[in-house]
């Protein structure tokens, strides 16, 4: 997933088959500031510091493990993509990336529009005081309880993403007197260069109706047919965590293909393209993100080269960047429990969380950072595996890591990066309780999503 090179280990290469490690890094206590929340430093005693609060001190008030979320990060990342794309243009946080009430409240202050994606997140949306029209809703079935319920609040926009759901969203509007303004998801043809899992424009797969045998015409036409719709654009999302931004540029060219085959058949220029999310950020020092405002002028130029060279009008552009806003702002604090070296392969770290708060090692391959954070150490950096407390030998956090050859039992050790697709997945695996997501700032601490209780376990075990 990450790019982390993978040069030659050190000594015990040989026997590790599986890791993908460099050599360790010149000094451990440093914080690449590529993988940290912006407000990360260490103090003077050489505890790290977020948002103006010592890990030491949200560890004894909040419990480990956590994810700490620094909110003037977040805040400055959202604006940073709204301001980049500028009022012309509108920028959708992708709710599945991480949402909550808070992070609604945040989003609608710095001007953001929603995307979610079940009835859940809607749901979050809406109790938080969002503009429904400023909500776009996606999914590949979404239910008839969630349409009706998207229509009847009033969402910006569906995004429609089969035949049967053109119809159905038509028919539902329709029976609610409404007309549902809408986007067809369509799927471009791009091999993203991305884990299979999350690559979501090549053809085999279960979003969007292909462009290719004419297909997504035939929905457009479908669409323009129907009274209960009013189709107001095109939208593909290639994938996520893509560093490379050739994909986007293929995507935009067969999009506005599509809108001039449109504006040919049926004389109509649809006002709106969404080009999806799926900018990637650093996992690790090997990642070189790209900034929104350099996103958002190579996508402008390309959307606006190509539909000067199709004679057809700019469309509105939407984005729905989920990762690249919330993955930076957030780490995972947990505390070492055991310290097992295994003689001539490497020492295995076990954390008071694990596979149950992140699953992205797991499932996806993906590959983290960690910094013991309680302290500095001057010891010989050793080669680790950071795993969880699960009955499953893949519970495992971070594959490949050098941490002081000190570590104990009671060191809080954090990975960074982990705001993205970590809480929002997270699972109650051996009935382990989900942390809290703790927002800090300007000082402060808090609670913004709770950690789970064994009572909150046992209200849904009805006995
Ligand atoms: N828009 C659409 C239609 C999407 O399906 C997604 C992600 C996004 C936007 C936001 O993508 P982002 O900018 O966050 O990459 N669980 C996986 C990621 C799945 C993404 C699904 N769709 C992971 O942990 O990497």
């Amino acid at each position: 997933m990450s790019r982390s090179a993978h040069p030659a280990g050190p000594r015990h290469a040989d026997v590790l088959t599986e890791g993908h490690y460099s050599a360790p890094p010149a000094d451990l206590n440093a914080l690449d500031p590529k993988v940290w929340a912006r407000t990360v430093s260490r103090d003077e005693d050489g505890v790290l510091t977020v948002g103006g609060r010592t890990v030491t001190g949200l560890a004894e008030e909040f419990g480990t493990p956590a994810y700490i979320l620094d909110e003037a990060d977040f805040r400055a990342r959202a604006r940073a993509w709204r301001t980049a794309f500028g009022t012309d243009a509108d920028v959708f946080y992708a709710g599945k990336a991480f949402l909550s009430r808070a992070v609604v409240r945040w989003l609608d202050e710095e001007g953001l529009n929603l995307d979610v994606c079940s009835g859940g997140e809607l749901a979050t949306a809406l109790s938080a005081g969002m503009d429904p029209a400023r909500i776009a809703f996606h999914g590949n079935n979404k239910s008839v309880e969630e349409i009706t319920r998207a229509v009847e609040a009033g969402v910006g926009r569906i995004v429609l993403d089969s035949f049967q759901e053109i119809a159905r969203v038509a028919h539902i509007a329709q029976g609610l007197g409404k007309r549902q303004k809408a986007q067809i998801r369509i799927t471009v043809g791009v091999e993203a260069h991305t884990h299979e899992f999350i690559a979501t424009a090549h053809e085999d797969q279960k979003f969007g109706i292909p462009l290719a045998g004419g297909q997504a015409a035939e929905a457009v036409r479908r669409a323009l047919t129907l009274d209960g719709l009013e189709l107001i654009g095109i939208h593909s999302h290639i994938g996520s965590q893509i560093f490379d931004m050739s994909g986007f540029e293929v995507a935009a060219h067969r999009v506005v293909g599509l809108l001039k085959d449109i504006r040919d058949e049926h004389g109509v220029e649809l006002p709106e393209i969404d080009l999806g999310g799926g900018l990637g950020i650093a996992y690790t020092s090997a990642d070189d993100p790209r900034e929104p405002h350099e996103i958002a002028k190579a996508l402008t130029e390309i959307v606006t080269r190509e539909c000067e060279a199709a004679r057809l009008r700019v469309p509105r552009i939407s984005v729905e960047p989920g990762r690249a806003i919330v993955g930076p702002t957030a780490f995972t604090l947990y505390e070492v429990g055991t310290v097992k070296p295994l003689e001539s392969l490497r020492t295995y770290v076990s954390v008071d969380g694990g596979m149950s708060d992140n699953i992205r090692t797991a499932l996806y391959d993906a590959e983290y950072s960690v910094a013991l954070v309680s302290r500095t150490s001057d010891a010989e950096p050793m080669l680790t595996r950071v795993v969880g407390k699960h009955c499953e030998s893949g519970d495992i956090v971070v594959k490949d890591a050098f941490l002081p050859a000190d570590l104990a039992p009671g060191d809080l050790i954090a990975v960074p990066a982990t705001g993205a697709y970590c809480r929002s997945m997270a699972s109650n695996y051996n009935h382990v309780l989900r942390p809290p997501v703790v927002a800090v700032g300007d000082g402060e601490a808090r609670v913004i999503v709770r950690r789970e209780t064994e009572e909150d376990l046992l209200r849904l075990d009805v006995g």
